[in-house]
Parts: structure tokens; C-alpha cells; sequence
């Protein structure tokens, strides 16, 4: 867990309204402020009781007016526009809606736990300037995308699918966790399925071994 947060904080950047949404323990505000990278942070979480996580953490840094806890859904309590949004640890889908009823700001940094093809398509069709889209993490992978709200170009669909810099440039942690899904696959496919299930899960095993032959392809000729 601690070097899924701390690599989140290293693709933190300056801002002076930083806002983490779905904050819990607080760390990442925390690691803005300490390193005076913002000028305020907004810590918001939908549940009161991890938000008190938050709040204890960051108690010193809101009793001088730096950081301020905000008890809602998504972006909806956020008192005033933020420029640079952490969401960390939901869901592709939800981040979407979060976004959809609250606004892109100018940067963002998100590790969506799953779905992470639904805010990649997203963030396309609104012209959204990625800078990094790659998987990371060991035992467990993660999604990081990192950009700007303008200057991007379209992905393409496999890029949605996949990651465009696990396509552009293949890291370890991409191809590890191709494999691991992979197996995960042929071991649903040997239960007792419908028969629709069944072809979905050997459509996805089919894409998938096509980008994990890429994939390896990629990473033996890079020595
Ligand atoms: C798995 S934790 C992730 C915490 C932290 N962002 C991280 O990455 O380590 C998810 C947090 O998001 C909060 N959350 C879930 N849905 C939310 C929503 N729609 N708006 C705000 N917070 C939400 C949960 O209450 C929980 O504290």
C-alpha cells in the first residue's frame, strides 16, 4: 500500500487549489502542504467517519487555514475551484460521474481501482492532455493517468483498452499484470459457464494475448 501512495505523490504537482476527493487518511494533502506545493488543499470524502482520518492528520494544517475537510459526494461541497483534483482508489465509472456533475480542472492525477478504459474514453472526448497513462505496482497493479484538461489528441481504442504508454512503452509491472489476468481467465474458463460468458471471456483472452505477444516482443528487444 505505501508504494501505491507514495507513487501518487510523486506525480503530485504545484497548484494553488489542491483538491483530494475521496481523500480518507489524508496522506496525499498532507505531502502537498508539508512541501508548500499548494496554497490550500481541500480534503473531501462522502464518508464522515474516514474523513476523521483525514482531519486528524491534517488538524494543524486546518486550524491555521491551509486545508479544509469537506463531508460530500464527489466535488459537490468544494466551495471554490480547484486546479490540480486527485481521485485515488474508485472506480473508473465513478470518476466519470464525479466529473460529469463536478468539472475537469486544468490538472488531474487518477489511479482509478478499476474501469480505468471508461475514464480513458473519458477523457479523450474532452480533449484532455494525458502526460502519463501507465499501469505500476507489484503483487498488485494499479492505473495512474496524469494530464491537463486541454491539448490532447484522440486515443485510439486500443489505447483506451490498454494504456497508451503500456502500448507506447511497456514497463514490468503492464506486462505482469497481463499475465496474471491471463490466468485469472483460463481459470474461469474451465467452470461451468453460460455460454455468453463464455465467448466474452475468450474475446477478452484473445485481445489480451494479442497485447501480451506485443507486449513481450516489446520488452525482450529493449534488452
Ligand atoms: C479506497 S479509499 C481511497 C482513499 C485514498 N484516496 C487513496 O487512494 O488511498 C476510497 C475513499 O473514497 C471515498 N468515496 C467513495 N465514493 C466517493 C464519492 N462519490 N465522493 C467522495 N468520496 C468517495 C470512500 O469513502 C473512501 O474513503
Amino acid at each position: 500500500m505505501a508504494g501505491r501512495i507514495e507513487t501518487i505523490c510523486s506525480e503530485l504537482s504545484e497548484a494553488r487549489v489542491f483538491a483530494d476527493v475521496g481523500c480518507d487518511h489524508g496522506y496525499m494533502a498532507k505531502y502537498m502542504l508539508e512541501r508548500g506545493l499548494c496554497e490550500r488543499a481541500y480534503i473531501s470524502d462522502v464518508s464522515a467517519k474516514s474523513l476523521k482520518k483525514a482531519e486528524l492528520l491534517l488538524k494543524d494544517e486546518i486550524a491555521r487555514g491551509r486545508c479544509f475537510p469537506v463531508v460530500a459526494d464527489g466535488m459537490k461541497g468544494l466551495p471554490e475551484r480547484c486546479d490540480l483534483l486527485l481521485i485515488a482508489g474508485l472506480g473508473g465509472e465513478e470518476i466519470v460521474r464525479i466529473l460529469e456533475e463536478g468539472y475537469l480542472p486544468q490538472k488531474f492525477l487518477f489511479q482509478p481501482m478499476k474501469n480505468p478504459e471508461k475514464l480513458r474514453a473519458y477523457l479523450s472526448a474532452k480533449g484532455a492532455k494525458i502526460e502519463r497513462d501507465d499501469t505500476f505496482g507489484t503483487g498488485y497493479f494499479y492505473d495512474l493517468i496524469k494530464g491537463e484538461s486541454r491539448g490532447g489528441r484522440r486515443y485510439t481504442e486500443r489505447e483506451i483498452l490498454w494504456g497508451r504508454d503500456n502500448l507506447a512503452s511497456p514497463q514490468e509491472p503492464f506486462y505482469r499484470k497481463l499475465k496474471a489476468e491471463k490466468q485469472k481467465i483460463l481459470s474461469y474458463l474451465e467452470r461451468d459457464l453460460s455460454e455468453t460468458s463464455r465467448d466474452e471471456l475468450k474475446k477478452r483472452r484473445d485481445a489480451l494475448e494479442e497485447v501480451l505477444y506485443e507486449t513481450e516482443n516489446r520488452l525482450r528487444d529493449r534488452g
